[in-house]
């Protein structure tokens, strides 16, 4: 389905507003929607009104009531023997069919890390705007370390209630000193840390693949790392807004942490099921990649923030795929040849993670699919 934005999206329309110009203004205060709280505002802009949005989302019913909960996955004895780690991949593998989403518990990070890490982008959010501004660009393909607000500003239908820190961290991470002083040390640290936990994940779901289990890493699924740490403040609206509309991440795998205040939602048999945070957890989901070259065995599946009256909400999302600024997101990726047959045939064209995230980029969180754009035809 394909939702069309609302004609005075791109004109200024009769009564008098001008869109493009208000997205404009918006941008160049470079204070984000958290500087939009600080002046005071009790109405939200209408950029970010997301009336069709909502009307789609009407489809699927009510949000957050499912009685379903995304499956939790302790990896303590994953390399404890070989029944524990077979059961673990078992695990894995219903998981990704299923869901697209599993959280995991005894991963190895430390929970006093996982919380230094909330509070190193709360930090960084809640600084003095000016040390802030200097970070803000939208300049995604030379600056390593970029803050800004909705990366889609301008192509998606409406603006979403947040901003976000973003770094390239792998396999080019930014010199030291380019890095926010105020959450560097964290965010090395934590960021180290998920490099660790994503190569055993990427093990583990090769294996529940049925491949060996180095496949992703030897395709270069766990080259790249781009790191998200966003702001969701609290909103004076947040019946008209999103936090985060709907989407489907599009890289291999994401590692997300988020703070105790919940919101997220992942699309489940045409439910919202709200993802209760817990603590110490870290949630594990699949990007389109994955499901591209998985050819649909595996899911990446749609999920969404609501806005709150209640805020800050801090999350941080880690995105394992190849570094858009180099060489590697030149490679292509098409469907795994050893998981193809005459009854499973490629569904998907081949494609590089340039122009993936590239095609993302350009129409922005719309809510529609974008693998939908890389299947072959069914008439060719
Ligand atoms: C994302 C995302 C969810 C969250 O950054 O792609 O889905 O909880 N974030 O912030
Ligand atoms: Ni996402």
């Amino acid at each position: 389905m394909v939702v069309t934005s609302c004609d005075d999206t791109h004109a200024p329309s009769q009564s008098g507003y001008d869109r493009i110009s208000e997205l404009k203004a918006f941008d160049e205060s470079k204070a984000g929607v958290k500087g939009l709280v600080d002046s005071g505002i009790t109405k939200i802009p209408r950029i970010f009104m997301h009336g069709h949005d909502h009307q789609q989302l009407d489809q699927v019913t009510e949000s957050g009531d499912s009685k379903q909960s995304i499956p939790v996955i302790d990896l303590k004895d994953v390399n404890e023997d070989a029944s524990s780690r077979s059961r673990i991949i078992n695990q894995v593998k219903d998981a990704c069919e299923k869901w697209g989403f599993f959280l995991v518990v005894n991963h190895g990070i430390p929970e006093t890390i996982l919380d230094e890490m909330i509070d190193g982008i709360r930090r960084f959010h809640e600084q003095d705007t000016d040390v802030k501004k200097k970070f803000y660009t939208r300049d995604y393909m030379t600056k390593k370390v970029l803050y800004n607000s909705n990366f889609d500003l301008f192509a998606a239908p409406a603006a979403n209630w947040r901003d976000s820190l973003s770094c390239f961290m792998a396999p080019n991470p930014p010199d030291l000193e380019e890095l926010p002083e105020i959450s560097r040390d964290i965010l090395i640290e934590y960021t180290d840390g998920t490099k660790e936990i994503a190569t055993n994940l990427f093990e583990l779901v090769s294996e529940a693949l049925g491949l060996k289990p180095n496949h992703l890493r030897d395709m270069g699924c766990t080259e790249g790392l781009f790191f998200m740490g966003h702001y969701y403040p609290a909103c004076p609206e947040p019946e008209l807004t999103m936090g985060t509309s709907s989407h489907a991440d599009s890289n291999f795998l994401t590692v997300l942490l988020q703070d105790q205040l919940g919101g997220l939602q992942v699309l489940h048999e045409n439910q919202w099921v709200n993802v209760t945070p817990i603590p110490g957890s870290l949630l594990v989901n699949l990007g389109d990649l994955l499901q591209l070259i998985s050819n649909d065995k595996f899911k990446s599946m749609n999920h969404r923030v609501v806005a709150s009256s209640v805020g800050p909400r801090i999350s941080v999302a880690c995105f394992f795929r190849a570094d858009i600024q180099s060489g590697n997101s030149m490679k292509l990726y098409g469907p795994i040849k050893e998981l193809l047959s005459k009854e499973n045939v490629a569904i998907y064209r081949e494609t590089t993670v340039k122009e993936f995230v590239s095609h993302t980029y350009s129409i922005g969180l719309d809510g529609t699919s974008t693998l939908e754009h890389f299947k072959i035809s069914k008439s060719s």
